[in-house]
């Protein structure tokens, strides 16, 4: 059985007053709906070790946005996983397509990151995700294949038990341009194909595959009805306790 997950990426949004509140009502919603879906939050960096506090012993895991793939140094600015641990943080998001363009992260450098937060058995939401060029060429497939195998190449298959992917196309996010259920199954099932192929059949068969891109109440149902997608990471919805809670309620 594979873990069923919904995912709010607040991206850099909220002040801290609002990222609280949203952070508690979200809390007491979970607690009297015991959503089928594990949920999870990634608030800034810098609300982190506040939102752990008032979290701790809830049903949702507060996760990073993004961390650095060295060590504790002269590395100004950047977050290092044993930081993030020291709070009480486990899990961190890396690859996200903003990264990748902003930052000009690269997959070997985002398979560093997700080896670094192993080794401090932590764990890693990998996104991945093709450019709408790259749709349109016909190269989407090669694409999202060498980012999945590049970043996990080095990865042990003992940690890679419940892995999480996030297939979320790049041309989808922020766009209210969503992929529909079956480009996105079919990218899916790729993705674990392509985790099978590397890793064997067992991790591929463990690994959570979220679906990510404008997903909204409205078409949420519809993609998480798909065999190979276990969920979602939500931006812009993820925002909103109304609109996260139902897209939580439709994976289930
Ligand atoms: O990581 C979530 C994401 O990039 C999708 O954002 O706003 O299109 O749901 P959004």
């Amino acid at each position: 059985m594979r873990r069923k997950i919904v995912a709010g990426n607040w991206k850099m949004n909220l002040t801290f007053q609002e990222a609280k509140e949203l952070a508690l009502r979200l809390n007491t919603w979970v607690k009297a709906n015991k959503p089928t879906a594990e949920v999870i939050i990634a608030p800034t960096h810098l609300y982190l070790e506040q939102l752990n506090k008032d979290l701790k012993n809830s049903h949702i895991t507060v996760a990073s946005q993004n961390v650095s793939a060295m060590e504790n140094g002269a590395y100004t600015g950047d977050v290092s996983a044993e930081q993030l641990l020291s709070i009480g943080t486990k899990m961190s998001i890396v690859g996200h397509s903003e990264r990748r363009a902003y930052h000009y992260e690269q997959d070997k450098y985002i398979g560093k990151k997700i080896t670094h937060l192993y080794e401090l058995g932590m764990s890693p939401i990998l996104c991945v995700g093709e450019k709408l060029e790259d749709r349109d060429a016909g190269k989407h497939f090669d694409v999202v294949q060498e980012q999945v195998t590049v970043a996990l190449e080095r990865q042990k298959e003992e940690d890679l038990k419940n892995l999480i992917v996030a297939y979320e196309p790049v041309w989808a996010i922020g766009t209210g341009k969503t992929a529909s259920p079956d480009q996105a199954q079919e990218m899916h099932a790729f993705i674990r194909k392509t985790i099978g192929a590397q890793h064997g059949i067992s991790i591929a068969n463990s690994t959570s595959i979220l679906y990510g891109g404008s997903v909204n109440p409205g078409n949420a149902r519809d993609l998480f009805e798909q065999y190979d997608i276990d969920g979602g990471l939500v931006g812009g919805a993820s925002l909103k306790l109304e609109d996260f809670t139902t897209i939580i309620s439709a994976n289930k």
